[in-house]
């Protein structure tokens, strides 16, 4: 019989809900706390930062939450994506593993960061707000969010890392092609930036600074409002549909996973497939272990502590109940800069000390390694970020080579690093 590659979908079978794990964990996590009082945040409290709705989600314990039809349109230029098995890789290895990968690659701006970064356009415009901030650390989410706040008609300002905004310049293009104002951070435009540059005018920044920075202007500035990419919950809502299409498509695929893995930055991809997945472990129908990779140089799952600590280095944002570097920890300058961010956010910090979730901390080295196998094996080279959920996979297949036992391995390939050549240069 003939083999089948890609599990396909009709743009009918998109979702047309997100799945939201609050209502199904076994233990719900600790409440976000208000920067300046330490008391649990009332939705009020955040609605000068986000849209409402937005906030609305963040609070939100409802098990599905209704995708808008907008949304669902935009979606239709690249979802659904495509679920692959990985045979070439699997033959590479010589494992018994079944290796499958949801390519969210194939989005118009190279990652799944659109799933989230549509949505959140979508009701900032809704509710009439003219103006956007975000900050970004490789480039993907600030090019995401161009691409959205274009279509909604929504001006948009970036705070990129100054490392990769030195670093990435292609990225600094699309931005600017979709209409994006993007900025090194630290910058001259916030008091926060300027007092960085003040003592150090050589600082080559960091996602908890370029947070801080689109956080002051937002509650600083008219009808404006800020964005993050990651981490929150009502992002990893939006990204559930990755694992909502791919539990359909390894059902195409006759199949079901024993492993999910992704990257692990803020943890937006890493929820996004593995969220749905849980919800059958929760209910006892199946098991399964959620594999985040994170990078070794900032290992917040594998080597943080478990603590309230600021989203951002200013200290501006809520205090989260999360495995945590500490809000000032200064990650060395690796190329998956969209890696380089010190927590891990509320739900998925609760899932792993709870025992649903694992993680490596994996050496840049090894990560290239297993991008080089992929491109060479697959044919797609992805994102540096990816790269990590591809080297856990291939220790996984490997385990699984040494013992003998067959299983099945699902990871998300969360995009493609057609932007990131420099870094490969380096590498080769
Ligand atoms: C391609 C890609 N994958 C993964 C990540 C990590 O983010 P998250 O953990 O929110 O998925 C990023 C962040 O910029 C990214 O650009």
């Amino acid at each position: 019989m003939e083999k089948t590659k890609k599990f396909m979908l009709q743009e009918s079978d998109i979702p047309t809900q997100w799945y939201n794990i609050m209502a199904d964990m076994p233990n719900q996590p600790q409440p976000l706390l208000h920067p300046g009082t330490k008391e649990p945040l009332k939705p009020e409290e955040m609605e000068g930062l986000f849209a409402k709705k937005l906030v609305e989600q963040e609070f939100s314990t409802e098990q599905f939450v209704e995708i808008p039809e907008e949304v669902r349109e935009m979606y239709k230029a690249y979802r659904p994506t495509p679920l692959v098995r990985a045979y070439s890789l699997e033959k590479a290895l010589g494992t018994p593993a079944k290796i499958f990968f949801k390519n969210e690659s194939v989005s118009p701006v190279g990652s799944h960061k659109l799933n989230t970064a549509i949505a959140q356009a979508y009701y900032n415009a809704a509710e009439g707000i003219k103006r956007l901030t975000t900050e970004t650390g490789a480039g993907q989410w600030g090019s995401a969010m161009s691409a959205a706040c274009d279509h909604f008609g929504l001006e948009l300002v970036v705070f990129m890392v100054k490392n990769s905004f030195n670093a990435k310049p292609y990225r600094k293009n699309v931005i600017n092609t979709y209409g994006g104002k993007v900025f090194a951070s630290p910058s001259e435009l916030t008091q926060y930036g300027r007092k960085l540059l003040l003592e150090d005018p050589n600082n080559q920044g960091s996602l908890g600074i370029a947070i801080s920075e689109a956080v002051e202007m937002a509650v600083t500035s008219e009808n404006t409002r800020y964005t993050l990419g990651s981490v929150l919950n009502h992002v990893l809502l939006h990204q559930t549909i990755i694992g909502l299409e791919a539990e359909k498509q390894m059902e195409m695929a006759g199949e079901y996973p024993d492993k999910v893995i992704a990257c692990f930055g803020g943890g937006s991809n890493f929820g996004g497939i593995s969220f749905p997945f849980l919800r059958r472990v929760f209910s006892g129908e199946r098991k399964l272990i959620a594999i985040a990779a994170e990078p070794a140089a900032c290992p917040k799952l594998t080597k943080g502590k478990l603590e309230y600590d600021f989203g951002d280095t200013a200290g501006m944002t809520p205090l989260i109940p999360m495995y945590t570097l500490g809000h000032d920890f200064q990650p060395e300058q690796i190329h998956a800069a969209g890696l380089r961010y010190h927590g891990g956010g509320r739900i998925v910090s609760q899932l792993k000390k709870d025992g649903f979730v694992d993680s490596y901390a994996i050496e840049q080295e090894e990560t290239f390694k297993a991008g080089i196998l992929f491109a060479k094996t697959e044919g797609i080279i992805p994102a540096p970020e990816s790269t990590h959920a591809i080297a856990a996979t291939i220790r996984e297949a490997l385990k699984a080579k040494e013992s003998g036992k067959s299983e099945t391995i699902l990871f998300n390939l969360s995009g493609h690093g057609f932007l990131d050549m420099a870094a490969y240069e380096k590498y080769v």
